[in-house]
């Protein structure tokens, strides 16, 4: 066995977000979101399941940033719930809600972990979406004021910022196909969120650098590693649109490309045109210091105009997980290696990249083999790329802990840490030890 060393100063952590964790959804005068109003609608969420409690992490932060010092955490990535710190979206600012992310952060600081802070992880204030949440323009600036609000607040602490998680999840499945918060299904509506989503993040983006603190800032986009399933020329071409679909749309506008052709036309041509007005393009493209990656799996494509996209994914050849994706640990390095290229060599921080495998408590122990071997794929392939020449600096674990899968509910555990819902239990996984080792070694076994 080899060890395929990292780096030196590569940085190794775990991600979690606030609905999926904290838990205490009505303290402190914490204002409702999306997935309080979503979660609590029947046959929204499987087996009726809501974060109203989630891994109560509000109340045990202390216990967890202990968890996360003994794995050797060297950073942690979180996100801080808009409506705990301003309740309504806008106006009223919640002290009670700041304090608690102070305490997080200061704790975090004592031992030596570097914070990693999310704008936005999906939890939008109620009262946005009241007012047709990022279907309306007026949310750039709403969500530009809850940004200055962080910086100023928290600036002088943490130095690594990320705007939005995910705008192609929260976009598409909140808006078309409706399986998440807040449940719609509209192109029209879906086409004004992508924009004004990537607006959003812009205008973030400037307030940042207004405020003259020192620090970094990028968005984490959803990524898939897409894989013609043959090497014929329509093949290839399907797999292009795919990642128009999918990754361009995202990423081009950021990297002032624009948004793709393909895309821009389809959603034109069934009267839902993006609302791009003057000036747009270039705020979206206000230079960032990272790109963030979030990748789990793979997906092979082929030609197909079933939904006049002109491709569809093809069957799966690889043994599939629970969440019903493909076991594919090659996907990681495999899509660095392609973002590498896309655009020209961005700073690259990994700030998802997990494993759900369910298995269970027996005995005090939970064995997650496959989380481990997984894992394991997943960073050797992250390792080949870097010595490929790809620029990747950090890699963050989804998830320290087991906890609110969204739609799932509970029924999917992507943690490190097991929690006993029932009781709070927090018990350290196989896959836990294991990372810790990767941690100390700074490398994993090739
Ligand atoms: C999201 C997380 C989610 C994870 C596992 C990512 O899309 O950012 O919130 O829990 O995937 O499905």
């Amino acid at each position: 066995m080899t060890m395929l060393e990292f780096p030196q100063g590569f940085q190794w952590g775990a991600a979690t977000a606030s609905y999926q964790i904290e838990g205490a959804h009505n303290e402190d005068d914490r204002g409702l979101s999306i997935w309080d109003t979503f979660s609590h609608q029947p046959g929204r969420v499987m087996h009726g399941e809501n974060g109203d409690i989630a891994c109560d992490h509000y109340h045990r932060y202390e216990q967890d940033i202990a968890l996360m010092a003994e794995l050797g955490l060297q950073t942690y990535r979180f996100s801080v719930s808009w409506s705990r710190v301003i309740p309504f979206g806008t106006g009223h600012v919640n002290e009670k809600g700041l304090a608690f992310y102070d305490r997080l952060i200061d704790a975090l600081l004592d031992r030596g972990i570097e914070p990693a802070l999310t704008l936005y992880h999906w939890d939008l204030p109620q009262a946005l979406q009241d007012l047709g949440g990022w279907a309306n323009r007026e949310i750039v600036e709403a969500f530009a004021g809850y940004a200055r609000l962080l910086f100023e607040r928290y600036g002088d602490r943490v130095s690594r910022w990320i705007t939005l998680n995910e705008p192609l999840i929260f976009t598409q499945f909140g808006h078309r196909s409706g399986v998440m918060a807040p449940g719609i299904r509209s192109l029209p509506v879906t086409a004004r969120a992508v924009h004004h989503a990537l607006l959003a993040h812009g205008r973030a983006v400037q307030a940042f650098r207004e405020s003259g603190r020192e620090g970094e800032i990028g968005i984490t986009n959803a990524n898939t590693s897409y894989e013609p399933a043959d090497d014929t020329p329509e093949t290839l071409r399907a797999t292009e649109l795919a990642r128009d679909f999918d990754t361009r749309l995202y990423h081009g506008p950021v990297y002032g490309r624009g948004y793709p052709e393909s895309v821009l036309a389809y959603y034109a041509a069934r009267d839902a045109a993006l609302p791009i007005l003057p000036g747009d393009l270039e705020v979206i493209a206000a230079p960032t210091d990272f790109l963030g990656v979030n990748l789990y799996s793979r997906q092979r494509i082929e030609a197909s105009d079933d939904r006049g996209v002109g491709y569809r994914n093809a069957p799966p050849t690889l043994p599939l997980l629970d969440m019903g994706y493909e076991a594919a640990p090659h996907a990681l390095g495999d899509f660095v290696r392609w973002v590498t290229k896309e655009y020209g060599r961005p700073r690259i921080y990994i700030t998802e990249n997990g494993v759900c495998d369910n298995t269970e408590l027996a005995g005090g122990r939970v064995d997650d083999q496959l989380r481990i071997d997984l894992l394991r794929g997943f960073l050797a392939g992250l390792h080949g790329a870097i010595a490929d020449g790809a620029d990747v600096r950090a890699y963050y674990q989804w998830s320290l802990m087991d906890n609110f899968e969204w739609a799932f509910g509970y029924s999917k555990r992507f943690g490190m840490v097991w929690t006993d819902f029932a009781t709070q239990e927090r018990v350290k996984k196989a896959s836990a030890e294991w990372y810790a080792g990767v941690i100390r070694r700074n490398g994993v076994e090739g």
